[in-house]
């Protein structure tokens, strides 16, 4: 009765016109799940509220319940997983912290507790025992009810952010005119999950690439296409006519370019000279020079965007370096009129150190001492011209490791120069190095350095290799499917390992079917969806199956890990730590498997029963399809 006045309510406030239709869903989701809302008060789908809460959270408030009722404190009362899943379920040690509090036996309380949780909806099972643990198993009907509010809610019911913030993630972060290596891989891949994890939570979230379109490499380049092609009409100054609209090379020219410069600039002291002129001309705007700078940008920007999209990683805004240029003058002037900024040794810099420093924390340099302006100088600009035009509440930054300390003194510095508010977070994820099997950074067989194409080619066909071995497919579908398999095998061997640790990139590992792999996560995913192909080619409806209580046993266990859902998506968003999602759905395909092996899906006779089965399938495939999607891959319909 509550929840029809509630609804009228808001149906009298609201008066747009697909109420109509809202209501009509909501009506179906209310009869769906009344009996469920009444007796747990999961609040379901209506116009204001979209979410539920968590089930270890619906748990405990009833264990809590349970210590309120014997005369406890209600705040013992939290309840885990178990850790012995052979014993219970769920378990609560609220006795045991409650024991000195209330000078009694832990077991006291333990039984106390399980005396006032009899009779409970929640729970089949609250057993008491030494030295006072509580265990719990749940009811089957309790848990069905929970996943039946996840399949009627958005995004499974999970609760979003009260006050959503405004994200800028900065990531990829690649260096024009030179091939992406696998030194970029994981900028890409795990900024590319963390932005779809955090805007899947409900935050408001920019990905930027963040180019190096602009310092001295720029200049190398330049440099060495004039030493081949002096007479390139870019290079006369006193021309003033207009320039070709084609770039005077292709991209694996300009490619070639670089390596070379960077090795002549080392050792012949006269190119080097020659380069900083040519940089020099390139920044301050003389004409030629920044025209070929700009074909260099459109030549590696095009290249890049199909590197990108072969990765499935993609920006929203495609900025780098070169954007804040103009904005550095004027930031310096700052810095120094407000005495931020001191000289040091000729070069300006930012005192960043703090007293409780326990190492030693260098001052940020501004500029160096002929003036030019530094890679710290272009972040700070940057963060300046993000604060001015998109107003975040937070930044996230993904680099390798190595630039810890450099992030920690532009942080430091943005701060003290207030270039961002004291609310706005700053956030830096460090991420180790990909190694051969050798432990070694990851090279080419002949020791080179890798590139990113290369890899994914070569992971592609060995997945193509290992789906056309044993079986027949039209060669379109296996060469597509071979990319998706090959694109989860990388994405999901990089993020299954907490960031910040280095992993050894393993090809056959990461391609098998079998363990902890990418490949393994679609599989499943492939064998649900034919198994429900199967149920619709024998004339069987997906929109008409429904949820029957849970089973026993691994039946159960896979209801029980399905609930757990909005808990690893949660929990993946706070710690920005998309190796939660993996080992979610890890575990979630592990006992989707079991369930498998030991139950009859299609050949069940009773009718209502594999229904439910089915209905748990539909739920099961969902859900790991909405994980590997926010880890910025997908599953093909067969492999
Ligand atoms: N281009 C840089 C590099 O190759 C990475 C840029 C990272 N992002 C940043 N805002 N500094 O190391």
């Amino acid at each position: 009765m509550e929840r029809r006045e509630r609804r009228e309510f808001s149906v009298r406030r609201t008066s747009n016109a697909c109420m109509q239709q809202r209501l009509l869903r909501e009506e179906v989701l209310c009869l769906r799940s009344r009996h469920f809302s009444h007796r747990f008060e999961i609040p379901q789908s209506g116009i204001m509220e979209v979410s539920m809460k968590k089930i270890l959270d619906l748990i405990s408030e009833e264990v809590q319940k349970g210590f309120e009722k014997a005369g406890y404190a209600p705040e013992l009362g939290r309840v885990t997983i178990s850790n012995r899943p052979d014993l219970c379920e769920y378990q609560c040690n609220g006795a045991m912290a409650g024991a000195k509090q209330y000078k009694k036996a832990p077991i006291m309380i333990a039984n106390d507790v399980a005396a006032a949780l009899a009779g409970s909806e929640v729970f089949s099972k609250v057993a008491a025992v030494a030295p006072g643990f509580l265990n719990l198993d749940v009811r089957e009907a309790f848990l069905t009810s929970y996943l039946k509010g996840m399949e009627s809610h958005a995004k499974f019911g999970l609760e979003m952010p009260k006050n959503p913030e405004k994200v800028i993630i900065d990531y990829g972060g690649p260096n024009i005119a030179k091939p992406l290596h696998v030194g970029h891989l994981r900028s890409a891949v795990i900024g590319e999950s963390v932005k779809r994890i955090l805007r899947y939570c409900g935050h408001e979230v920019i990905g930027d690439i963040h180019m190096g379109d602009w310092g001295q490499p720029l200049g190398l380049v330049i440099t060495e296409l004039r030493e081949h092609q002096p007479d390139l009409i870019y290079f006369d100054e006193s021309y003033t006519g207009e320039y070709p609209k084609e770039a005077p090379f292709t991209v694996s020219e300009l490619e070639e370019l670089y390596p070379t410069a960077s090795k002549k600039s080392k050792e012949d002291e006269a190119y080097k000279a020659r380069a900083m002129e040519v940089t020099y001309k390139m920044q301050s705007g003389v004409r030629g020079y920044r025209a070929i700078w700009k074909h260099i940008l459109e030549v590696s920007v095009a290249d890049l965007r199909k590197n990108y999209a072969n990765l499935n990683v993609d920006f929203d805004l495609w900025k780098g370096e070169s954007d804040v240029h103009d904005l550095i003058p004027d930031m310096v002037a700052y810095m120094k009129e407000e005495g931020y900024a001191h000289e040091s040794e000729g070069a300006l810099v930012v005192d960043v150190k703090e007293d409780t420093d326990t190492k030693e924390i260098p001052p940020c340099m501004i500029l160096k001492s002929d003036g030019a302006a530094l890679y710290n100088t272009t972040d700070l600009a940057t963060i300046l011209e993000r604060m001015n035009t998109m107003h975040p509440d937070r930044l996230i930054y993904l680099t390798d490791k190595r630039q810890e300390l450099y992030f920690e003194q532009v942080f430091r510095c943005a701060r003290k120069t207030k270039l961002v508010t004291p609310k706005t977070r700053l956030d830096w994820i460090g991420f180790g190095t990909m190694n051969g099997k050798d432990g070694k950074p990851f090279k080419t067989r002949d020791g080179g350095v890798m590139r990113l194409d290369l890899l994914v080619k070569e992971t592609t066909d060995e997945m193509y290799r290992k789906i056309t071995e044993n079986r027949e497919m039209p060669e379109e579908e296996a060469k597509k499917t071979a990319k998706l398999i090959a694109l989860s095998a990388l994405k999901y061997g990089d993020l299954s390992n907490q960031a910040s640790k280095d992993y050894a990139f393993d090809i056959e590992r990461f391609t098998s079917f079998e363990g902890d792999t990418g490949p393994y996560i679609l599989y499943t995913i492939v064998r649900i969806k034919s198994i429900l192909a199967k149920f619709k080619e024998q004339g069987g409806s997906l929109a008409e199956l429904e949820l029957k209580d849970a089973g026993s046993g691994a039946e159960k266990a896979l209801v029980m890990q399905l609930t757990a859902f909005n808990s690893a998506m949660e929990g993946a968003c706070a710690e920005i730590a998309p190796h939660r999602i993996c080992a979610y759905i890890y575990d979630l395909a592990n006992a989707f498997n079991r369930f498998y092996h030991e139950t009859k899906i299609l050949a069940e006779e009773d009718n209502g029963k594999k229904e439910g089965l089915l209905a748990l399938l539909v739920l099961t495939r969902d859900v790991l399809e909405t994980c590997i999607d926010v880890l910025g891959f997908g599953a093909p319909e067969r492999m």
